[in-house]
Formats: C-alpha cells, sequence, structure tokens
C-alpha cells in the first residue's frame, strides 16, 4: 500500500498541464478493436485503467506500444482471436466497453463483469437491453456477460438513463451492423463526442454524438486511424479546485473551457475568479469560499467525479452547503474520512449536507477510491498540519503524475512506499 505525507497550509500557485482525457481513452481503446491495421492514439495518459486496458487487447491479439509520452501505437489484427483475461479485466469498469467492440468485431463477447469503482453497483442492464433490441442474446451467467449475435440488425433504441457506458457500448456496436441504429436518450459527454469522431476517422457513420439521439449508418469497414483524445475536465476541475480550496492561483492549460462550463460556473459561485484564455483557465481563490447547493447531473450538468472533491471543498466555506447526487447510489464513502479531519457532513440518501469549518487538520485517512482519493488529497492540502493519505494507488488509477504535478505546484507532498 502505497502513501503520501501532505503537509497542509500551503497556497497552490503555477501552471499545470492538464493530461488526455482518461475516460476518452478508454472509450477509443476498446473502440480501436473494430479497425484492421495500425491506429496511432495520442494524449494518452499514462493511468493504471490506461495500462490494464491496454493489457486487455494484448490478450486479444492487439499489438501496442508507447513510443513516446502519451503517443500508443496499435497493430489490430483482421480477426480477434485471443479471449479477455478475467482477472485484469475485473479490475476495470472500462472492460464493459469491449462488449459492443467485440460482438461488433466478432459476433460475440464474454467479458467478466466489470469492477471499477465501489461507487455503486454499476449494472449492465441498459447495455444489455440495447444489445438485445439490435439482435444479440446477452445474459450473464458465472460472473461473466455472455453475448453473441453474428448478425445483428439496426433498431431503435432508448436508454432510460442517459448512460456514457451504455451509449458508448451501443454506438461500437451499431457501427458493424449494416443500416441506421438510433439511439436516443443518449448520454452527451465529450467523451462521447470525443468516440465518434474517432469512428468516423476510422471510416464510420456516427452523427449526431453530442446530443440525445444518435444515428450510426453501420456495415462499413473501419480502417486504420490517427486520433488526439480530448483532454480530462475531471483533471482539469480537480486542479481548479485545489486553487479554489488552498486560496492559490493555478492555470490549467490544455483544456477545453467549453467542457468545464458547469465547473466554472460552480467555481465562480464559491467566490474565486476565473479568467479564460484560449486553452487556458486560471483560478484564483478567495480568502474563504461561500457555500454552495451542488446537484450532480449528466453533462451539460455538473459532474458526478467532481463531487467528492466539492465535499472537501465546502467543508472550509463560510455557511453550509447541500450536495445532491443524482448519478451514482454510492458516493459518498469519502465523507468518513474527511469527517476525520473535522469534516461535518450529514449524509441524508442521497443527500450531503456540509457545515463549513473556519479549519481542517490534518489526519491518516484511507484513500477509498478514485475521486474520493481527489478529494482527501484536497483537504490534506488546505489542511492545518500533516495527513497521511494511504492507498493512494486509487488516485494514480486516474490522475497522470498527480505527485509531480502537485509539487510543482508547491504542495508539500512526500511518496512513503510501506
Ligand atoms: C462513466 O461510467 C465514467 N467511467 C465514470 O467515471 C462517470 O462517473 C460516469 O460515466 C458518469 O459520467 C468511464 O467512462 C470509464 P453510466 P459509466 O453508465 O459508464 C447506472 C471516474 O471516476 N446504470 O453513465 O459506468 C449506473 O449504475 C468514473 O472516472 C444502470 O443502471 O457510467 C449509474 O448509477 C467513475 N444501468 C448511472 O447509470 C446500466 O446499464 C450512470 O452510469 C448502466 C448504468
Amino acid at each position: 500500500m502505497a502513501s503520501w505525507k501532505v503537509r497542509g497550509g500551503r497556497q497552490l500557485i503555477g501552471r499545470v498541464r492538464i493530461s488526455g482525457s482518461k475516460n476518452a481513452a478508454l472509450a477509443v481503446l476498446a473502440a480501436s478493436v473494430l479497425a484492421t491495421g495500425p491506429v496511432v492514439l495520442e494524449n494518452i495518459p499514462r493511468v493504471q485503467d490506461v495500462e490494464v486496458t491496454l493489457n486487455i487487447l494484448h490478450s486479444l491479439g492487439v499489438g501496442g506500444h508507447w513510443e513516446e509520452a502519451g503517443l500508443l501505437r496499435l497493430e489490430v489484427p483482421e480477426k480477434i482471436a485471443g479471449s479477455i483475461p478475467f482477472a485484469e479485466a475485473r479490475r476495470i469498469r472500462a472492460s464493459s466497453l469491449l462488449l459492443g467492440a467485440l460482438l461488433a468485431k466478432k459476433g460475440e463477447a464474454h467479458i467478466p463483469l466489470p469492477g471499477g469503482c465501489n461507487i455503486g453497483l454499476r449494472p449492465l442492464d441498459l447495455h444489455l437491453k440495447g444489445l438485445a433490441a439490435m439482435g444479440a442474446a446477452a445474459r450473464i451467467a458465472g460472473g461473466q456477460v455472455l453475448a453473441s449475435g453474428h448478425d445483428l440488425h439496426p433498431a431503435k433504441i432508448y436508454l432510460d438513463f442517459p448512460s456514457v457506458g451504455a451509449t458508448e457500448n451501443l454506438v461500437l456496436a451499431a457501427c458493424r451492423v449494416p443500416g441506421q441504429t438510433i439511439i436516443e436518450n443518449a448520454a452527451k459527454e465529450p467523451e462521447i463526442v470525443d468516440l465518434a469522431s474517432f469512428l468516423n476517422a476510422m471510416g464510420a457513420h456516427v452523427r449526431g454524438a453530442g446530443t440525445d439521439v444518435i444515428r450510426v449508418e453501420g456495415g462499413f469497414e473501419l480502417g486504420p486511424a490517427r486520433h488526439t483524445v480530448i483532454p480530462d475536465r475531471i483533471e482539469a476541475g480537480t486542479y481548479m479546485l485545489a486553487a479554489v480550496i488552498t486560496r492559490g492561483r493555478v492555470t490549467v492549460e490544455n483544456v477545453i473551457p467549453l467542457h468545464l462550463q458547469p465547473v466554472t460556473a460552480k467555481i465562480q459561485e464559491l467566490g474565486a475568479r476565473v479568467e479564460e484564455a484560449g486553452e487556458t483557465l486560471t483560478i484564483t481563490g478567495p480568502e474563504r469560499v461561500r457555500a454552495v447547493n451542488v446537484k450532480t447531473m449528466p453533462y451539460p450538468g455538473f459532474p458526478t467525479d467532481l463531487q467528492s472533491p466539492m465535499l472537501a471543498v465546502l467543508a472550509l466555506a463560510a455557511g453550509t452547503g447541500v450536495v445532491v447526487e443524482t448519478v451514482f447510489e454510492n458516493r459518498y464513502q469519502v465523507a468518513e474520512e474527511l469527517q476525520r479531519m473535522g469534516a461535518q457532513i450529514k449524509i441524508e440518501g442521497q443527500t450531503a449536507v456540509v457545515i463549513g469549518q473556519p479549519k481542517l487538520w490534518g489526519a491518516e485517512v484511507r484513500v477509498p477510491e478514485l475521486r474520493g482519493g481527489a478529494a482527501l488529497l484536497l483537504a490534506a492540502l488546505a489542511a492545518e498540519g500533516e495527513s497521511r493519505l494511504t492507498g493512494v494507488e486509487g488516485i494514480n488509477r486516474g490522475y497522470e503524475d498527480c505527485l509531480a504535478k502537485m509539487q510543482a505546484l508547491g504542495a508539500e507532498i512526500v511518496s512513503e512506499v510501506s
């Protein structure tokens, strides 16, 4: 278990380059299976979830290596022979995306029920219902998802919830189905748009990504492509909130400000100043944040992945903030750890009432999962005295070079490998 010792009280000052989007990269890696030939992917973050997905692709017979930082060169065979390694695939949620890709590529897919963060049950019912509408026989047995369908047909699918993963899986499956498949109430996240632009670069015909109706004209051969993944809006939002909580001044570089609109608006409500200049945003934290209310929603609402870091910020606000989590059913685990640092948080179902305190105090805390880990890091940076975060592997799953980036901004963090 690796841990970080953090001395709080330092303002974060400086510039930080935001890496490529973990979640866009995971979807694009799954989609690369549909190609045949060389695929070059740029701005891919070197984080554990990407490395795990790469290992899975290698097991399927896809050749791939890092050519330089952020640049992956893949060689995709016409036929996918291998099977997915159970142990690896269980570790991450994104392995569920191989369902649509493998169904489309070889007419069948056996994937272990994916693991991922323990932020909720994370069922796959919407994925399976959509694939069944296209004629796939999909069921869950023995801890695996078994899907087959050699003559899928186009369908009009309405998603009960704009699920990111279900939207991605259905778009991937539809790419190889001749005719027009329509997905209604589709997720509108920027990562969906990025996936569609990669698929279209390979020769697919995906229209409407970013809106709630996506139309896929399937059945075209997909060939080699080169794609640069969008910046990670959640990593960017995390550093923006780090500037706020430490009363610092941080410029995040290589971002798409449009993708951060809901976050920027909320940060201004907290009393911070935000200056936009091209692909950068500069955040100047206030002396003390104002309490605000937050309700997480599918894009373009406030992102659920920044809900935990927001709890940390509100823990030091002048007043009481109310947070409502509408996307995942179990995403307040970090509240217990924040309370060890003096945070006053009451959880009632999907609502967290955060009574802002003048100070937080350093403590020994455990990283529960990826975004909870980010919240604990932000709280430790602002707390009085020293904290120790154990299980920081949970942070490295989704934040590239987090330790180095934070240290470069002035954070006093020392890595301890026990
Ligand atoms: C993606 O997860 C992201 N992960 C998550 O980021 C992100 O929080 C989430 O989208 C929402 O934006 C990746 O892209 C790898 P969903 P995903 O399907 O696709 C329920 C992070 O921290 N649901 O939109 O799993 C589900 O249980 C991670 O980077 C069903 O009920 O999210 C959840 O409550 C965490 N049935 C809600 O929908 C289904 O078939 C949203 O899930 C599918 C989902």
